[in-house]
């Protein structure tokens, strides 16, 4: 096991939502090691980006603590706490949004260089910043750098937002549905340069996404942690999660995954659900959330009983079906 980067320990966030309490993120436990890729896959609404936040410290967690590098954020002094804060960087899902129109490339690149003093005269920071394009493989830099964020395609102002974060130099990425918005053609390029930081630069990321496919494709060699309705369902390495998904939810997810071969699809056994409906956080099942739609009901426990993520078969599985095991 790598050294842990980040930790949750039965990290819960809840909302109030008109007059009621909403448990965006219930109960969900952990770690990510130097190094390691993390996928969190999961339909919308189901608590990913709320996990994401409570990683990077821009959210609380109403209850559970989170460590960075072992030492728990919230009991933090000062210095520790900067240092995580610039260590653990969040890359948003939305670069259209998330970067100042008014801005030139260089601005936007240059403004947490400065505040956090990494560079100090105006040459050495425009040197830092034709560095970090050039990582991004946004080349010849200067091309780029006296640009707004209009004049750039979907793909680099992605980029671009990449660069933003690694201005601090951080030892953990959160990535947030950070490909889903730009083509095809282009998610293999930008999933291939995060790969290539783990790689070279030994950064560990957490990437979220509501496409099992992408998580499938980004998470090789690491990581797929399944959530519903704000609770981690199961955890594996993904070769194994792909090859032998246990929580039936997770078997839900895989059985729509479209093949190389279309002809493989169509014969695919598609597995019925029970229900089609997504419950809403406001009326959650008792019991496993999941068991009103799940093909594999056995009745009273699933509606009655929590189940708890367990290990079983070298993954860790929430279902009462599952039987434990190393
Ligand atoms: N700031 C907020 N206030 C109230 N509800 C929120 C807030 N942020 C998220 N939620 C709710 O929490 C749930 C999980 O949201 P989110 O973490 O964004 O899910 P995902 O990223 O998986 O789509 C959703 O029901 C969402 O509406
Ligand atoms: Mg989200």
């Amino acid at each position: 096991m790598p050294t842990p980067i980040i930790t949750l320990k039965h990290v819960s966030r809840t909302f109030r939502v008109k007059r009621h309490l909403i448990k965006a993120v219930d109960d969900v436990s952990l770690s990510i090691g130097e190094g390691e890729i993390v996928c969190l896959v999961g339909e919308s609404g189901c608590g990913k980006t709320t996990t994401g936040k409570m990683i990077a410290g821009l959210l609380a967690p109403s209850a559970g603590t989170i460590e960075f590098c072992d030492q728990a954020i919230n009991q933090m002094a000062r210095a520790a706490f900067r240092k995580y804060r610039l260590g653990v960087q969040m890359v948003h899902q939305d670069p259209y949004a998330s970067l100042n129109p008014t801005q030139t490339i260089y601005d936007i690149i240059a403004a947490p260089l400065r505040h956090h003093k990494f560079t100090r005269a105006g040459a050495d920071t425009r040197a830092r910043a034709r560095e970090l394009l050039t990582l991004v493989d946004m080349t010849p830099p200067d091309d780029f750098l006296d640009k707004f964020p209009h004049q750039l395609s979907g793909g680099q102002r992605q980029r671009v937002s990449i660069a933003r974060a690694l201005t601090v130099n951080p030892s953990f990425i959160v990535a947030d549905e950070a490909v889903s918005m730009v083509d095809v053609s282009i998610r293999i390029g930008l999933l291939n340069l995060l790969t290539r930081f783990r790689d070279q630069l030994g950064m560990s990321f957490l990437f979220i996404t509501h496409d099992l496919a992408l998580a499938k494709f980004f998470a090789w060699e690491g990581r797929i942690g399944v959530m519903y309705l704000g609770r981690l369902v199961e955890l594996a390495p993904a070769r194994d999660l792909i090859a032998r998904p246990q929580h039936p939810y997770t078997q839900v997810l895989l059985s729509a995954l479209p093949e190389a071969d279309p002809q493989v699809t169509r014969n695919k056994p598609r597995i019925e659900l029970r229900s089609m409906d997504v419950p809403s956080l406001m009326r959650l099942p008792t019991g496993c959330a999941f068991h009103p739609r799940c093909s594999k009901f056995i009745g009273n426990v699933c509606e009655r009983v929590v189940p708890e993520l367990t290990a079983a078969h070298g993954a860790h599985v929430a279902c009462h079906l599952i039987k434990p095991g190393p």
